[in-house]
């Protein structure tokens, strides 16, 4: 028998609306979703379907209008501010769009500038090297590529050793083969 897979993330019924004045936004509609240990899934959609609105439920960024979702056997619906935030702490890393480096720090300091608040991380040469940037260490952001400077923003996310990664359009702002490099790192973080 195949061993009964360990649920991560689980959503019933999830909805979110927005609303501006007399607006009414409806972001998710009824999201049902299931993720398990170790997977490596990907989201696609059209701009504006949602996928940054999950995304951000799923890691306790912001909260859902109706519905639930449980990570393991935390229920982030009912969970207050607080538990959220240390929720984010101790289990999620994030990588954005945009990789939010400090200009002023190398690439090991700003890596280092999170595991030095994180209860069991990674040493940050570790992490970049990880990411194949074992040779970067001291540069700069603006010494840097694009698909370098998100793979930092991945060694800084994956220092603390999250349980989950959530990366909302990691490779957006890159070209497709830069993209299949930050890809890969992804892919090997996750393995
Ligand atoms: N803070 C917000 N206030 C109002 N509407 C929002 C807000 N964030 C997102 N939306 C709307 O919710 C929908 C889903 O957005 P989003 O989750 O960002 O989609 P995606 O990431 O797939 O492009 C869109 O119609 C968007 O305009
Ligand atoms: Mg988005």
């Amino acid at each position: 028998m195949p061993p009964t897979p360990q649920t991560v993330f689980l959503s019933r019924a999830l909805t979110k609306t927005y609303r501006m004045g007399d607006v009414e936004v409806h972001a998710l509609r009824g999201i049902d979703l299931e993720l398990y240990a170790g997977e490596m899934v990907v989201l696609l959609g059209p701009s504006g379907s949602g996928k940054s609105t999950l995304l951000n439920i799923l890691g306790g960024l912001d909260t859902a209008t109706s519905g639930e979702v449980f990570y393991a056997d935390h229920n982030l619906t009912t969970a207050t501010e607080k538990a959220l935030t240390l929720f984010r702490r101790e289990h999620v890393g994030f990588v954005f769009q945009f990789y939010n480096l400090i200009p002023s720090l190398t690439a090991r300091e700003n890596v280092a500038a999170v595991t030095e608040i994180a209860e069991a991380p990674m040493t940050p040469e570790d992490a970049l090297r990880l990411v194949g940037l074992g040779d970067r260490l001291d540069h700069f952001p603006a010494q840097m590529s694009g698909g370098e400077q998100q793979r930092v923003a991945i060694a800084r996310a994956i220092a603390k050793n999250p349980s989950v990664l959530l990366c909302d359009e990691p490779t957006g702002a890159l070209d497709s083969q830069t993209g299949v490099v930050v890809l890969e790192a992804l892919e090997k973080v996750n393995r």
